[in-house]
Formats: structure tokens, sequence, C-alpha cells
């Protein structure tokens, strides 16, 4: 039996990949994996439980989703823009990779992970709440609600949420333009 195969071009972590030809059906974490060797994603439940494969789905109107690559197929993200964790951080002029997200910085300095697997999910859900916070900003008294809400979905097994809960907390508060004036 030969396995059928289908091209697949997408604009990944600010460049154009492909056409590369994938098996139909296969998903987009093992594509990542195993035909760009991007490995943040990372495959948890495989069921899109846990969330810590999420990629960012970047839409034409500017806004940003989290999308589960463990049960969404490769080509559902034919001709769209797409970063994984190895594209969040800060990039220069030239779109080259010269330090951590503001994110990625605080998960840092708070020890929010251990073993570190959904770490990823972590970074691109936190990633996607503050892209969205630009565009819709929350009254102060809403943020902890906010936060909880965006990542109650990310499942960790080792720190118990709070010191992740802690670093996106100090970046929204500390961003400006996330958190409405005098609100
Ligand atoms: S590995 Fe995708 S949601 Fe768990
Ligand atoms: S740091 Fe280990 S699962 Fe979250």
């Amino acid at each position: 039996m030969s396995i059928v195969t289908k091209p697949i071009t997408l604009h990944l972590n600010g460049k154009t990949v492909g056409p590369v030809p994938v098996p139909e059906g296969i998903m987009m974490v093992d594509f990542l994996h195993e035909y760009l060797n991007l490995t943040g994603s990372r495959l948890g439940c495989g069921q899109g439980v846990c969330h810590a494969c999420v990629v960012i789905l970047d839409k034409p109107d500017g806004s940003s989703e989290e999308v589960r690559s463990c049960i969404t197929g490769a080509h559902y993200f034919e001709g769209k823009k797409v970063r994984t964790v190895e594209g969040v951080g800060q990039q220069n002029e030239k779109g080259e990779l010269v330090g951590m997200s503001p994110i990625q910085q605080k998960f840092l300095e708070h020890f929010s992970f251990q073993c570190g697997y959904c770490t990823p999910g972590f970074v691109n859900g936190a990633t996607v709440l503050l892209e969205r916070l630009k565009r819709e900003p929350v009254a102060r008294a809403d943020v902890e609600r906010t936060i909880s809400s965006a990542l109650e979905g990310h499942i960790c097994r080792c720190t118990g949420y709070v010191r992740y809960f802690e670093a996106v907390k100090e970046v929204v508060l500390g961003t400006p333009g996330l958190v409405k004036e005098g609100a």
C-alpha cells in the first residue's frame, strides 16, 4: 500500500515553507516534528485536552488564536500564517530572533515551570492573550479573571499554575496599553 501525499505550503515563523509533500491527514504536530524538525510544540495528550501542542494562527484581520496541533491536520494550515514557540521571541528588523519575548523572560524569572513540557503551550497561549489585550484592553478589575479564562485549558502536571499566572499578570500590568486607563 502506498501513502498518498499532498503538498503543503504555509508561512511559518516569518518564512514561506514548502511546498512539502506530506501524507494526507498528517497532524500538524507531526508535520512540525518530522518534516521541519521543529520540536518545540509538545505532544502531550494527543487528544486536544492539555494544550501543550498549541501553535498560533495569525488571521487576516490581524487577530491571532491558539490551535491545537495534535488534532488539527497540517493541511488545515495551507496558505496560512502560523507561529510556533520557536518563532515567538523578540526579532530584529530582519526578522531574526534576538532574544526571548517578555512572556518567556517572565516565565524564567518566576521559575514558572519545572519539567517544562507544558511551557511552549503556555508561552503561545499567553502570547495570544497579550495580542488580544493590545486590541481589546481590559479593566484592571478584570485582569485576573481574563488571564485565568485565557489559560485555563493549559494543563501542567508539575507547578500548580501559580507562577505561570503571576508571570503573565506581571507582563499584562507592566505593558502599556493592555489595561484600560482609570478603569
Ligand atoms: S497534545 Fe494537543 S491538546 Fe494535548
Ligand atoms: S512544568 Fe511539567 S508539566 Fe508543566
